[in-house]
């Protein structure tokens, strides 16, 4: 089963999404319309979405609750991303201008709050505490998580496990979110939502290894974003760190200062061969497959069908993605 295949099974449900997401974008104020309408529809993976569709289908849900779950962390997912451009002063995404690019800072802040805030609405409407709680505290860690990062920036002690926080709470948490919201709705026992849950966890942990590994390895031009952003910033990720550990002397003295003082020389051909040659991209790599293997096997509880083999081949497509 390729990517494809795995949009297909989930492609009426996906349309339904996306004419919600479409309605749930209208505004009053012309900005909002423009701006929020220009990143939603810039070709995003709609990832998220997919897993809550998948995994509600894999859990025999039946009702339509899962449409609007799925939409909402998509919003919740496209606010982050336009205030995440902003903190990182990124000006590529999706293979286009950023947001903050063509309307400045605080437009693409603002309207990152409109969507964050139209996504509280929507929750509303669906009406369950339960999914209300699941929400509002994966919102309030993806927000600590960023803060979380903003302190590691630029330092150079930043340890494998401060990492592993950083990106637990600002992206694997929206995949665990998704996941456990599906297994909810479905009404699976709670020791199953855990279980669910818990392939999120590990799958948004593989994706973001994998993301912190295209921001040294991809071409911009496949993955839509801007190589070495994170080098950029002085944003101590998991290859950065690895080569750092394994480093000494001048080598460990030029990682130390591209992470401390970002943007002081143009370096990341230099580091981009201590990474090489300490393979830490390898490293991270095999964190990252650790991390699909425990997703997979999370799903075990669930019975078999077609939804959760598509469940088990996106986990597989985590490592394998360019983009
Ligand atoms: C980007 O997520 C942010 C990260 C957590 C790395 P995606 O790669 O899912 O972004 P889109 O929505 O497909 O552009
Ligand atoms: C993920 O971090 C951002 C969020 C979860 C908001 P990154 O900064 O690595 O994401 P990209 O690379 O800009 O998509
Ligand atoms: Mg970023
Ligand atoms: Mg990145």
């Amino acid at each position: 089963m390729d990517f494809n295949s795995i949009y297909k099974l989930a492609s009426s449900d996906m349309e339904a999404v996306n004419s919600l997401i479409q309605r749930r974008l209208q505004s009053e104020v012309v900005l909002v319309n423009q701006l929020s309408a220009y990143i939603i529809n810039s070709g995003g993976k709609r990832l998220r979405p997919l897993l809550a569709l998948l995994v509600a289908r894999a859990c025999g849900y039946k009702g339509e609750h899962h449409v609007d779950v799925a939409a909402i962390v998509e919003f919740i997912h496209t606010a982050t991303l336009l205030h995440d451009d902003v903190v990182d002063e990124s000006d590529l995404r999706r293979g286009k201008e950023t947001a903050n690019n063509v309307w400045g800072n605080q437009a693409a802040v603002l309207v990152g709050d409109f969507l964050y805030s139209r996504s509280f609405e929507m929750m509303v409407d669906v009406g369950e505490m339960r999914v209300m709680e699941i929400l509002a505290n994966t919102t309030n860690t993806i927000a600590e998580g960023e803060v979380l990062q903003l302190l590691n920036c630029n330092d150079a002690d930043t340890s494998e496990a401060r990492y592993l926080e950083v990106i637990y709470s600002k992206t694997a948490k929206l995949f665990e979110a998704a996941c456990l919201i599906g297994a909810v709705l479905a009404g699976l026992p709670e020791e199953e939502q855990a279980s669910i849950a818990s392939y999120g966890t590990h799958l948004g942990t593989a994706f973001q290894l994998v993301d912190d590994i295209l921001d040294y390895s991809a071409s911009a031009e496949e993955m839509g974003k801007n190589i070495g952003d994170d080098l950029a910033e002085g944003k101590p990720t998991l290859p950065l760190i690895v080569a750092l550990q394994r480093s000494s002397g001048d080598d460990a003295t030029l990682i130390r200062k591209a992470i401390e003082e970002p943007g002081s020389e143009d370096n990341l051909a230099s580091i981009l061969q201590i990474i090489s040659a300490t393979d830490s991209l390898s490293y991270t790599r095999e964190k990252a497959e650790l991390e699909v293997n425990m997703a997979i096997e999370s799903l075990a509880c669930l019975e078999d069908n077609e939804f959760k083999t598509a469940l088990e081949e996106l986990a597989r497509f985590t490592t394998s993605r360019t983009y």
